[in-house]
């Protein structure tokens, strides 16, 4: 896999969010996806390793990923020319430009946004530090992204999106199960430093849009219903050192 000094290298949440891709890849062959997009690519573990996920039965998938960081985007062409994955690529922020035309077609959406609480003045900024700021609790980045997963999704689509803790993950339920998402864990890894949540939201079209207080005990719920799924738990490992 290529490497740029100023482009993140897949770490815990890159790992957790492929773990989460493998524990549902029966659901995402069953899915076939016309087109699978990754917002924040980064090096391009992420989508190379859904491409790999669809392998052979994912023939005729189209893959695109953006990056606000032109680095990023550079070294996801390489990743995925590596692993011989065609792949259309985008220097933009979260998806500009891209609306109209993706709208309603992304059938697989993976996001490892920046999610780390910091001063609103370092999110968005050149370089390797838009990787991980968040901006207040985190949320400045994933907020905007909701509403536009919300536009590019398509009536099956489905949005794999990495949380931690302090981003309120139950909160980011709620907001979605207002636009008609249902959600789920599927996974949850805790390490030294982090409590990761890697949340899969699809369109539920027996939730009633704006409907009052169902989200907190549908988040609980969801959670519960998947504790087995919280053996893939892996504790900090120091072959997994970022
Ligand atoms: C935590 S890293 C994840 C990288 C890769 N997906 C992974 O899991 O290893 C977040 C990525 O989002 C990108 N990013 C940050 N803000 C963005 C924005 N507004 N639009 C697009 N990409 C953004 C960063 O440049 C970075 O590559």
């Amino acid at each position: 896999m290529s490497s740029h000094q100023e482009v993140y290298e897949p770490c815990d949440d890159s790992f957790a969010l492929v773990d989460a891709l493998l524990a549902d890849r029966n659901n995402l062959l069953e899915h076939h996806p016309s087109l699978c997009m990754e917002i924040g690519c980064g090096s391009g573990y992420v989508i190379t390793s859904l491409a790999l996920i669809l392998g052979q039965e994912g023939y005729g998938v189209n893959y695109i990923a953006t990056d606000i960081n032109p680095h990023a985007v550079e070294v996801t062409r390489k990743t995925m020319v590596a692993h011989g994955v065609g792949v259309e690529l985008v220097v933009t922020d979260i998806a500009a430009g891209l609306e109209e035309r993706l709208a309603g077609l992304v059938d697989v959406m993976v996001v490892n946004p920046p999610y780390v609480p910091t001063p609103e003045d370092e999110v968005g900024v050149e370089g390797i530090t838009s990787s991980w700021a968040g901006g207040e609790n985190g949320r400045s980045v994933i907020d905007k992204i909701l509403p536009v997963a919300d536009r590019l999704l398509s009536e099956k689509g489905w949005l794999y999106m990495v949380t931690l803790t302090a981003n309120n993950p139950s909160e980011i339920c709620q907001q979605m199960r207002k636009k008609g998402y249902g959600s789920k864990i599927v996974v949850q890894r805790s390490t030294e430093e982090e409590s990761l949540h890697i949340i899969k939201f699809w369109r539920d079209f027996d939730i009633e849009k704006d409907e009052p207080n169902q989200s907190a005990s549908g988040f609980i719920g969801s959670l519960l219903t998947h504790i087995p799924l919280f053996s893939l738990w892996r504790g900090t490992n120091s072959d997994n050192k970022c």
